[in-house]
């Protein structure tokens, strides 16, 4: 079998759906789905691990080059090693959510996982979910989406996902949080939270995770499906 050279960006802010929708976009298309908040959130962990300032560019440098981060694709979704320790869950908590923007702020660190990013697409068949994959990490992607949810709805996911996983939050300091999160990442200098020019928008507001898949991939199809990614031949 041949592997697809095929990629697809999906952008967005926190909530709007992306790991989600690119794990079952990746299943449907048999390509590899990876969630590039998973490294920024890894880092993180290790970096609040090791008390280390998040605001310190060249100590969580140091930290990334120390670790060793591995990301497993499952049926389940995607794995995440820390130095072998599964810690899938631990980069969900809350905590590291409130500090992944400030390690993610630091051109350094993104120069870091930018290379470990496209060592993970080179092979092609994949659907990468991030904040500048259709920018910066893959800006020849086949198809780039961008997908967007009103702060309210993203806050209202994003709080029944915790609560599913145990944590007592309330909708306001979720929906703080998200904002907050939304800002740094927007304003950040480098690689910011933005639409590729070319990537096609699609507002999740009112829309559950299927019919966002079907529309992606009905786009595909609009541009002329997997012909060109030089898929199995
Ligand atoms: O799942 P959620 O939307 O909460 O966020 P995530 O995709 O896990 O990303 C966590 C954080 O990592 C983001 O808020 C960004 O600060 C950073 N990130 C980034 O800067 N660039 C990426 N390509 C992916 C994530």
């Amino acid at each position: 079998m041949q592997t697809g050279k095929c990629s697809i960006a999906i952008d967005g802010p926190a909530g709007a759906g992306k790991s989600s929708v690119a794990r079952i976009l990746a299943e449907r298309l048999g390509f590899l789905h990876i969630d590039t908040g998973a490294l920024y959130r890894v880092l993180t962990l290790q970096v609040m691990r090791e008390g280390v300032k998040p605001t310190e560019a060249v100590d969580v440098v140091r930290v990334a080059k120390a670790a060793k981060i591995q990301i497993v694709p499952g049926p389940q979704g995607i794995k995440v090693l820390l130095d072998g320790e599964d810690v899938s869950d631990a980069i969900r908590e809350p905590a590291v959510s409130e500090n992944v923007s400030l390690v993610a702020q630091h051109a350094e660190v993104r120069d870091y996982l930018l290379v470990l990013q496209r060592q993970l697409a080179a092979d092609g068949g994949t659907v990468m979910d991030g904040r500048d994959i259709g920018t910066v990490v893959l800006p020849d992607a086949e198809l780039k989406i961008f997908l967007t949810a009103s702060a309210e709805e993203r806050a209202r996911r994003r709080m029944k996902e915790l609560r599913t996983q145990g944590h007592k939050v309330t909708y306001k300091d979720v929906l703080l949080s998200i904002r907050a999160r939304d800002n740094l990442d927007a304003e950040r200098l480098v690689a910011p939270l933005r639409a590729a020019a070319d990537a096609i928008p699609i507002d999740t507001t009112g829309k559950d995770v299927d019919a966002v898949v079907e529309e992606i991939l009905g786009y595909l199809s609009a541009v002329g499906g997997l012909e060109g990614c030089s898929m199995d031949s």
